[in-house]
């Protein structure tokens, strides 16, 4: 009895883990299918037959991104909708360019650790634990750094060089997601209501109507 409970209870840990990330592939490979009208969790397979080696190609990660936009930088994502191939590999990646000061503001992957190397110039890196603490956990990465960001957690990356910063990260996810905090909070689509946003952020209506109005 204490031993099938004991199994019980390690299934049950086993499943959570496996719950809490992108499902393992049960083939060689699930190559997406755009095309399909069947709604899953992840993207249908294309009939092995008819996968191609460009299937499991990306092109133009050399290119930097525009980075001419408020924040001063670009990602360019490759994930399973640029890379049909990764569907159910539960990895991804992305290019990220900064202009001088250029920022990727704050953010959460809901379904991603992100591991970040730099490849040209230096940023300052961070994200903040949850509640429990709300603890800041920030560096200067300089070329052939990397830092790790935790799967959920609110980070950024700025570059503080003089010149412009590129950076490549990978995901474990194939559709890591992105929330951008001030995009969400303050552009969401309809608004959230003004009351709500000032009593949250404990300021009064119009600086919440003056912030709202830039997203
Ligand atoms: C990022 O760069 C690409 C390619 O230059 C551009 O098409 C896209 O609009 C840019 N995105 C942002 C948010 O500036
Ligand atoms: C970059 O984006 C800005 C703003 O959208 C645009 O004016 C500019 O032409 C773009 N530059 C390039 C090289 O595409």
């Amino acid at each position: 009895m204490a031993s099938r409970l004991l199994l019980v209870g390690l299934l049950l840990a086993t499943c959570s883990l496996a719950l809490a990330s992108d499902p393992s592939p049960l083939q060689d490979f699930c190559v997406a299918d755009p095309m399909s009208k069947v709604l899953v969790n992840g993207v249908i397979c294309k009939d092995p037959k008819d996968v191609k080696a460009e299937d499991f190609l990306f092109r133009g990660l050399q290119r930097m991104g525009n980075t001419s936009n408020a924040v001063g930088s670009n990602v360019t994502a490759v994930t399973v909708n640029e890379l049909a191939g990764l569907n159910t590999f539960g990895i991804s990646m992305a290019r990220i360019d900064f202009a001088p000061w250029g920022l990727n503001a704050p953010h959460t992957h809901p379904r991603a650790t992100e591991i970040l190397t730099v490849i040209e110039g230096s940023l300052l890196v961070g994200f903040v634990t949850s509640n429990t603490e709300n603890r800041l956990i920030t560096k200067v990465l300089q070329k052939g750094d990397v830092f790790v960001f935790p799967q959920g957690l609110i980070h950024f990356q700025q570059n503080v060089g003089k010149g412009y910063a590129v950076a490549i990260a990978g995901l474990s996810s194939q559709n890591p997601g992105v929330i951008t905090i001030a995009n969400a909070v303050f552009g969401s689509n309809p608004d959230i209501s003004r009351d709500i946003l000032a009593k949250a952020f404990q300021t009064n209506v119009n600086v919440i109507k003056q912030i709202q109005s830039k997203f």
